[in-house]
């Protein structure tokens, strides 16, 4: 039996305005939400993880204590000296795609490089592990592969008083991130195992993802980040002021996007922030451009490099969500406007 014409007509015009109306209401976090995504662009794929578990995303928020000395960084002068095109090591020529995990130059550097942490329960914390992420491998590069050790974002997180999440909202500044490492920061690793000064004290957790092992992010214990200038992994031998590593400078980058490749392939990974909503979190693979969804914070990222996938050019990041997230941890986001101001955001550090 066929439906008649009319039915049919009245269907379709059900069908076209019903994706207006699910467009100003669909949860994207819902299984509808995620295929309503997937329906309307094909840049990248969203993938259905969990119920909306928003609210408690808010409720995970963390302050950093602010009782201690070394986050006095606001009344120190930085000197500011450009991105060093004068450099004879510059890189102007760059290739139309860069991943700086199989640079052959940065072969020593590749672990610290590809490393993807796991930032814990607060959604709001992401600039400590994203700057502390890129000054590794910048220390590894500069350095041609001799110190290959991580910096400590624990040590970002507790002592740095206007890097951030001091809001709730605004997520960190990797400015002022960059800007604290010119006081320096000691080493240290992720959770586990214990490597380096000061590891992260946040344990790792399950981001987005209710089927995984661990323990649910949007239920973890929160402890406020204590600013402490001594060791505290007791297995590491150098004391606290020995193992300092400073930036000698630091700067938001320029926009033009190949001044910023040739600034990642000549010094190594920078960061970047965006605006982060909703649909991100559902994130599976592709070239990410915001679809829908509410504004959860302004999250920060490292960026390794950079090409064009089915004609969609992207920026290659590494996340801060474990590597069951997104791309095993990593995720593209489109350079032609992804529609999450990605495209300003960009600083970085030398050594
Ligand atoms: C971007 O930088 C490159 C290299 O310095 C330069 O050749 C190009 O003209 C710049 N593009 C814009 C739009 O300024």
């Amino acid at each position: 039996m066929t439906a008649s014409p009319k039915i049919c007509y009245f269907a379709g015009v059900l069908t076209f305005f019903g994706q207006f109306l699910v467009g100003y209401t669909v949860d994207v976090l819902s299984l509808e939400g995620v295929e309503w995504i997937n329906s309307l662009q094909s840049t990248w794929q969203a993938e259905f993880k969990y119920p909306r578990t928003a609210p408690a995303l808010v409720q995970n928020s963390m302050i950093p204590e602010s009782d201690d000395t070394q986050g006095e960084i606001a009344e120190l002068e930085f000197p500011i000296n450009g991105r060093k095109e004068e450099d004879p090591g510059w890189i102007s020529t760059v290739p139309n795609r860069f991943d700086a995990r199989n640079y052959k130059p940065w072969k020593r550097c590749r672990r610290i490089i590809s490393y993807v942490p796991d930032q814990g329960p607060s959604e709001f914390v992401g600039y400590a592990s994203a700057v502390a992420a890129a000054a590794s491998d910048r220390l590894c590069i500069h350095t041609r592969g001799r110190v290959r050790l991580p910096l400590s974002a624990q040590n970002i997180l507790a002592c740095c008083h206007n890097c951030g999440a001091y809001d709730n909202v605004y997520g960190g500044s990797q400015y002022n991130s960059w800007a604290f490492l010119t006081v320096g920061i000691p080493s240290g690793g992720g959770f586990s195992p214990r490597i380096g000064c000061q590891p992260y004290e946040m344990q790792p957790c399950q981001h987005f993802d209710i089927s995984g092992d661990r323990e649910k992010c949007s239920v973890a214990r929160i402890d406020k980040a204590k600013c402490q200038n001594r060791c505290t992994n007791s297995k590491y031998t150098k004391s606290y002021s020995e193992d300092l590593r400073k930036v000698q400078s630091f700067e938001w980058l320029s926009t033009n996007e190949t001044n910023i490749f040739q600034e990642i392939m000549t010094y190594g990974p920078v960061t970047a922030g965006f605006d982060f909503y909703e649909d991100f979190i559902s994130y599976k693979k592709g070239v990410y451009k915001h679809i829908g969804g509410r504004y959860i914070t302004h999250h920060k990222v490292k960026v390794i490099g950079w090409g064009i996938e089915k004609g969609e050019p992207y920026w290659l990041c590494i996340n801060s969500w474990n590597k069951d997230w997104g791309l095993h941890g990593l995720f593209k986001i489109s350079r032609n406007n992804a529609k999450v101001n990605f495209e300003y955001s960009f600083s970085a550090g030398w050594f």
